[in-house]
């Protein structure tokens, strides 16, 4: 990214302009308020994951189609958030709907095998090029059960992890995520720290963090804990951070990490919770062509069911296959969601699907660019596949440190409020970006441009 000058923007104008646009988005969701007022009596803090929360009240939705949804005072939205990037299908597709309804008619839970199961496994094997497969319900299982794998696998229980990285929501990965810039400290010896209360100290004492895109400072720590006598069983990482806006790997990064990983007979697992089916058919092994030891898939696999997956190797599966480590599931590879699953893979992710997205993708990501470019905006668009943002900071954000230092989080709030009464639906929260769905058009992506321009205008002007 070439240094720009950028504009200043002032601060007092930001503050302004929120105000005016949380107002207007208040007066079109008196509905929501009220679901909120109900809600909140049954429902902990009125939702149903600490995710969707929102203040002054959470936006609930009625339903969606293609790119839309709808919100319960009807007003109409793009959806741009399309749940956490699990419906680059866009909503109620129509092969996965209809696959879905045919399947409830032959029942749809035996806790038994079925031939969709080896279909979608089949499938995965071959866009992962990794041999064998394992389901689960969610990222947070898959994560779960493949840092177990690995353990097992190596005999040892230390787990190393990127700084400000999430992966779901177990004690395992709950570490060194969301801390205030002046806690982070020496990139060479990053803190475990605990995510929320709950999380024993001694649980999160075995999870090492290290810096994204640094991978000196893995070795380093590696070699270290390795002097230390508590080598780490895996590297557990996005290949791309998702949870940062978008910061993709350097080139050679990747690379780097497999060959270290490898050298020190360490694990590596590839969280494609949020890449794996949305930035290629065969996620970031395809797409940045480094193939770990395992993967981890979620959100996207199941179009819109409640699924995950493991892909490993058949050495990392050996102690799963001989019965040594217990992976399982009342849920794993439920009939409903395998044949979501297999609809998707088949007949909805196909080939033309991703070029489309990545076309449609290039389209948004330059839009934005060229708005920055012309009110000389603090900020760079940044993507891959279907996912991308603009990041609201004059500096190349590389990984959680240089996040921190330099992401305008009152923008982020400011930008999502222009966007939402604009009718395009975002994921909330800064860390956030967006996911395209193959139903979105250019036009839609237009749209999206054009409320980011209006945004850049009011506060330049
Ligand atoms: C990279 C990554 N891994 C794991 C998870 C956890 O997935 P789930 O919320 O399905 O448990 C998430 C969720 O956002 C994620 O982004």
């Amino acid at each position: 990214m070439a240094t720009r000058i950028h504009v200043d923007i002032d601060r007092a104008r930001i503050h302004e302009l929120t105000e005016r646009e949380a107002t207007k988005l208040d007066e079109r969701t008196q509905g929501s308020r009220e679901f909120y007022a109900r809600a909140q009596k049954s429902l902990v803090g009125g939702v149903a994951s600490s995710y969707q929360s929102r203040d002054p009240w959470p936006i609930y939705l009625s339903h969606g189609k293609g790119a839309h949804v709808w919100d319960v005072d009807g007003n109409e939205y793009l959806d741009f958030h399309n749940g956490f990037g699990s419906m680059v299908q866009g909503h109620a597709h129509d092969a996965i709907s209809k696959t879905v309804t045919d399947r409830i008619g032959l029942g749809t839970h035996f806790a038994a095998p079925t031939e969709d199961a080896i279909i979608v496994g089949e499938e995965l094997a071959r866009r992962f090029r990794l041999p064998k497969w394992r389901y689960v319900n969610s990222g947070s299982e898959a994560t779960m059960d493949a840092i177990r794998i690995a353990r097992a696998a190596t005999g040892r229980d230390t787990i190393v992890k990127i700084f400000g990285s999430y992966h779901g929501h177990h004690d395992y990965v709950m570490v060194s995520i969301g801390v205030e810039y002046d806690k982070i400290g020496d990139r060479f010896d990053l803190e475990s720290l605990p995510y929320g209360l709950g999380i024993p100290q001694a649980v999160a004492d075995m999870t090492i963090a290290v810096p994204f895109n640094d991978a000196e400072a893995m070795e380093r720590r590696i070699e270290r804990l390795i002097e230390e006598g508590r080598p780490p069983a895996c590297v557990i990482m996005e290949p791309a951070m998702m949870n940062l806006g978008v910061v993709l790997p350097e080139p050679g990064y990747l690379e780097a990490v497999r060959e270290i990983t490898l050298k020190h007979g360490i694990m590596l697992i590839f969280d494609e919770v949020k890449t794996g089916l949305c930035i290629a058919a065969g996620g970031a092994v395809e797409r940045f062509g480094v193939t770990p030891d395992l993967v981890t898939l979620a959100k996207a696999l199941g179009g819109g069911l409640p699924s995950g997956a493991i892909g490993g190797t058949s050495e990392a599966f050996e102690l799963v296959e001989a019965g040594k480590v217990v992976q399982v599931g009342t849920y794993n590879g439920n009939p409903l969601s395998m044949a979501a699953a297999r609809a998707n893979l088949l007949e909805v992710m196909t080939p033309e699907a991703y070029a489309h997205l990545d076309a449609l993708n290039e389209h948004l990501l330059m839009g934005c660019q060229m708005v920055i470019e012309k009110y000389s905006f603090p900020g760079y668009s940044v993507g891959v596949g279907s996912k991308g943002c603009v990041t609201f900071s004059p500096q190349k954000i590389t990984d959680y440190t240089s996040f921190k230092a330099n992401q305008d989080a009152e923008l982020c709030a400011l930008a999502w409020l222009y966007n939402m009464n604009r009718g395009i639906f975002m994921t909330p929260g800064r860390e956030e970006e967006w996911t395209l769905s193959i139903t979105h058009t250019f036009e839609d992506c237009n749209r999206f441009v054009a409320a980011f321009e209006e945004l850049a205008d009011d506060l330049t002007a």
